[in-house]
């Protein structure tokens, strides 16, 4: 036997017992007459003791001992006379009488410690070193805990596991596919699954019921902070259910997730709010709700006194930001700077001071007398001491640019507090969206995703007014979840597919098998699927999706530690029929 217990749980009522622990050594401390060596495994870290007067011999082998060898220790458990309040185990040390080396180490590229000196690509070179660190070691507990909390609860409601394939036809959604080639079938490729969605409705087909499966998905885009190629789904579906039957029984899984994760509790149910909502009052189909500073729209009341930026736009939208008359000229050049960056894309910003004094300024005072600013300000809700920020241009854009100024705005004033959770359902998602480039419509979701009962007149009259019954789950800006009550009917299925410019071999060709499965009694059924990634890194605090997955790509879709993607050798190229063309 190894061990007799971890590092992480002797205690004052083990003393006097004799243990063997089993780990790396996390630093060590010489002072002469005696050593301490701090050791730790996944568990904790217990702190042993050599003494020179009771055992030179095995005091100076551990004087030799370098960070991160690896060791098995035995000893006394013996209180300590200088205890660490802040270690579960700070009570006690381990009088060593016997001590092993199990592995040497080379010293670590990095140190080994909470606040590590290494750099992000130095880190993720060694993965396996930095993995050993507390932060990203929490971080891999909670996702085990939390996908052990999510089987629990979807268990509980009788869902089953099914795995499905993942060399798979290629389903379209929006991304690019990852592709495998065959060797068996020369010229030939396999694609590795964006979701399965095709599976779990075949699954329904087959009668499954309620499947979930917390799987692997790939897709070849832009990588950003909470997106990776590879990423993992909690990824369910139900038969016979509306959409209602969903939100509720999902929204039941984020609650126990957070009551069994996190001991919060929400009391009110999640708020519902529509497409069309949450653009008109934060821009952003993802809107985050742990603050206010809604849009309000200023179009009507603005125009007609010869100011050329808001007579000529088509869309003037304010915020108001709370207590932020005071704000300096150098402050609310910042914020002008940060409206006219290329990703946020606004020309100017205009901006109203409401003094607490009942004064009011503003950067178009040349055009507007005070009462017209103060009946602007009535207007955007605005109380005295609070400031306005105006943008103004084309509708969506500039939506889109208040949006990220209101999102700068709460981090500036500390209203987006990673302790507090905001969750809420966007329904009511369009079916369908043009694309001006391509000339033809795109599923906004998939083309699985069904029309609203009330809309399926406009497929043939005006596809761009339809309705999903289609949602996301979104928790503090971040969409966490997405799904849709899925098309059951191979002919409604067939219309979709017309309408996003397939003909009927390419529908055939791409989705014969599940076209196919839908004339045997397929039964109405829906689903989602969460990004398990996003929503462990949110319960985590993490402000990146890498920071949760044990070994992630980096921002060029690359493994850094393996070196990967590479080159195959030739002679696999040849096994493959592939000829790599060298531009
Ligand atoms: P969707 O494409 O919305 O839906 O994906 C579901 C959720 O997966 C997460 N996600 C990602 N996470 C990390 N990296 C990525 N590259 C990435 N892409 C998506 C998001 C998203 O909300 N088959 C449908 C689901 C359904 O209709 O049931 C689907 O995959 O959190």
């Amino acid at each position: 036997m190894y061990r007799t217990h971890t590092c992480g749980e002797l205690r004052l009522a083990d003393q006097e017992k004799n243990v063997t622990l089993c780990g790396w050594i996390q630093r060590s401390r010489d002072l002469g007459g005696m050593t301490f060596i701090d050791l730790r495994d996944r568990y904790g870290v217990t702190q042993l003791v050599f003494n020179m007067d009771t055992d030179a011999l095995l005091c100076n082998e551990a004087r030799r001992l370098g960070r991160e060898f690896v060791i098995t220790a035995e000893g006394r458990v013996t209180e300590r006379s200088n205890k660490n309040p802040k270690m579960p185990t700070g009570d006690i040390e381990i009088l060593v009488s016997r001590l092993n080396i199990l592995n040497t180490s080379l010293t670590p590229p990095f140190t080994i410690e909470d606040e590590s000196d290494g750099g992000d690509e130095l880190r993720m070179k060694y993965r396996y070193l930095d993995l050993r660190r507390n932060p990203l070691k929490n971080n891999l507990l909670l996702r085990h805990q939390m996908a052990y909390e999510t089987r629990s609860y979807l268990n509980s409601q009788r869902f089953i596991e099914v795995e499905t394939p993942v060399l798979i036809k290629s389903t379209p959604e929006g991304a690019r596919d990852f592709v495998v080639p065959s060797r068996v079938n020369p010229g030939q490729f396999y694609a590795l699954p964006q979701s399965p969605q095709t599976f779990k409705q075949l699954l329904m087909v087959a009668g499954y019921d309620r499947y979930m499966q917390i799987v692997k998905c790939f897709r070849d885009e832009d990588l950003r902070a909470d997106r990776q190629p590879e990423f993992t789904q909690i990824d369910c579906e139900m038969s016979f259910v509306h959409q209602e039957d969903i939100l509720a029984m999902f929204e039941g899984l984020v609650r126990h997730l957070f009551q069994s994760i996190k001991g919060i509790a929400f009391n009110e149910p999640f708020p519902r709010l529509t497409y069309a909502e949450v653009l008109e009052k934060y821009g952003n189909d993802k809107p985050d709700l742990r603050f206010g500073m809604e849009f309000v729209e200023m179009t009507g009341k603005a125009k007609g006194r010869g100011f050329s930026v808001l007579d000529s736009a088509a869309y003037i939208g304010a915020i108001v930001a709370p207590g932020c008359s005071e704000y300096s000229r150098k402050q609310l050049d910042e914020l002008t700077e940060f409206v006219k960056k290329p990703q946020v894309g606004a020309k100017g910003l205009i901006y109203i001071r409401l003094g607490t004094d009942g004064t009011v300024k503003s950067s178009m005072d040349k055009f507007y007398t005070a009462e017209d600013m103060l009946e602007m300000a009535a207007t955007a809700g605005a109380v005295p001491g609070d400031l306005i920020l105006i943008l103004a241009g084309d509708r969506i854009p500039t939506q889109k640019a208040l949006s990220e100024l209101r999102l700068e705005m709460g981090n500036r004033l500390g209203l987006r507090s990673k302790g507090v959770f905001r969750p809420l359902w966007v329904v009511d998602f369009p079916l369908l969206e043009w694309d001006g480039a391509t000339d033809r419509f795109y599923a906004m979701h998939h083309p699985f995703t069904s029309p609203k009962a009330a809309d399926i007149g406009y497929l043939d009259t005006d596809p761009a007014r339809i309705r999903a019954n289609a949602y996301d789950c979104v928790i503090n800006g971040v969409e966490v979840g997405g799904g849709s009550i899925r098309i059951h009917e191979e002919q409604l299925q067939k219309k979709m597919f017309k309408t996003l410019g397939f003909t009927d071999e390419e529908a055939e060709r791409q989705f014969g098998f599940l076209m196919s499965a839908f004339r045997y009694g397929a039964p109405p059924h829906g689903g989602i699927a969460f990004g398990f990634d996003r929503l462990v890194s949110l319960f985590a605090g993490e402000d990146s999706i890498r920071d949760v997955i044990a070994f992630p790509k980096n921002n060029a879709a690359r493994d850094v530690m393996a070196d990967c993607p590479s080159e195959i050798a030739d002679e696999q190229l040849k096994e493959l029929s592939i000829r790599v063309q060298k531009s």
